[in-house]
């Protein structure tokens, strides 16, 4: 679908056509992205929110304007409520920190699942320690899908966020938050939720999950890298103090004392990467074009097919067999180190990520060190996944 739009996918890698599938690490880019960047640079380059001049007041509507467009995307109520961040991983420590500052005492909890990423997980962990609180960790069923006894027995009074990911970078479930936000607020709990694999991948409507926070990167979505979102309620983001402190968060600033500017700019310290919003707002743009159900339906479509083909691999484990994932496979073949298989995919033009995917706390649960992982974007074919069975089989062959 839509091929001719990603001009990477036109190379050649060790003298076969690119077989790209490593998109739950990063998505390739359409034309449409790339060239926005140019023409940002080229005609509408000045620092935003600053300048009286023409150029900075048009990049400033530009920026400004991606922040809409972000707000519609994910049905932010107010824009205010969109915050820019470098990705994932920034969004998830300036609410760790933030959040931890204004509400975390010691003896308090706060709840992740096992499947996290690690940019779920070590900022909460490392935050517990510095308040003295304690990280409680919700299991998982063999098959993938989170267990909910589990998240019960967990919530308590004590209890002050529950942070969980949307779909697993690993595994590929993509867990029912509607049902898991419900119970969680009905014990008066806020949850934090990790959308970096979900946004790019299915309709994420953050009113009617009613989630208090949730994060993604923009090059996941076929944005660019170095640029991603930070949503949050008003009700908390007015609540907590500053992350980081600078040009462009104040309001006032004395000999004395700093008085903070409003939302979204208390949380944007120093001069954002207006170019990097744009060509997001840009990514987003190209994928509603295309059609997020469109998308969605032509993933599961390659999910689904590439599953019955794996697994009519003798010796071959997935790790993950939700009924309801997203377009991530991953696992392990008997006899094969995923390294090895990784690298000589490789050899055959055929990208997939080894490894324990930033998921160390899974990979313990399983009691493995690491998986191969194919992901699929909206850009993959059937074919694909024809070279990649094929692929395996040769490479298990050879490493038996
Ligand atoms: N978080 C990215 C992945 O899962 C890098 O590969």
């Amino acid at each position: 679908m839509n091929r001719e739009d990603f001009p990477i996918l036109d190379s050649q890698v060790n003298g076969r056509p690119l077989v790209y599938l490593d998109n739950a690490a990063t998505t390739q880019k359409p034309l449409s992205v790339i060239e926005k960047i140019t023409e940002c640079y080229l005609h509408h380059n000045a620092n935003v929110h600053r300048g009286v001049h023409f150029l900075s007041q048009d990049a400033t509507e530009l920026h400004e304007g991606a922040r809409r467009r972000v707000q519609r995307f994910i049905n932010a109520g107010s824009s205010d409520e969109i915050i820019f961040t470098r990705g994932t991983t920034e969004s998830i420590n300036l609410v760790a920190y933030s959040f931890g500052e204004a509400f975390l005492k010691a003896g308090d909890e706060i709840i992740v699942s096992v499947m996290e990423h690690h940019s779920n997980f070590v900022p909460w962990q490392l935050l517990c320690e510095r308040k003295g609180a304690r990280l409680r960790v919700v299991d998982i069923h063999d098959d993938g899908t989170l267990d909910m006894d589990s998240l019960r027995s967990l919530l308590s009074e004590h209890t002050r966020l529950v942070c969980i990911t949307q779909t697993s970078n690993v595994l590929g479930t993509v867990n029912p938050l509607e049902g898991i936000i419900r119970e969680v607020h009905q014990a008066g709990v806020p949850v934090l939720v990790d959308g970096a694999q979900s946004v790019p991948h299915l309709r994420v409507d953050v009113q009617a999950l009613d989630c208090d926070f949730l994060v993604f990167s923009g090059h996941k979505i076929y944005g660019p890298t170095g640029i991603g979102v930070l949503y949050g309620k008003r009700k908390w983001l007015d609540l907590m103090p500053p992350y980081q402190a600078g040009g462009e968060m104040i309001e006032k600033v004395t000999l004395e004392k700093t008085t903070f500017n409003v939302l979204p700019y208390k949380f944007e310290a120093g001069t954002p990467d207006f170019i990097g919003t744009v060509a997001l707002a840009e990514a987003l743009d190209y994928v509603d074009r295309v059609g997020i159900d469109r998308i969605a339906a032509h993933e599961k479509e390659l999910l689904d097919y590439a599953t019955s083909q794996l697994n009519a691999i003798s010796g071959l484990k997935i790790y993950g067999e939700s009924a309801h994932k997203a377009s991530v496979i991953s696992f392990l073949v008997d006899g094969c180190h995923p390294y090895d298989m990784g690298l000589l995919l490789d050899q055959l033009g055929i990208a997939v990520r080894t490894g324990h995917h930033c998921a160390d706390p899974l990979m313990q649960r399983f009691g493995i060190t690491g998986t191969v992982r194919a992901s699929f974007a909206l850009y993959n074919t059937r074919e694909e996944v024809d070279t990649l069975v094929r692929g395996i089989d040769r490479v298990a062959g050879m490493l038996r």
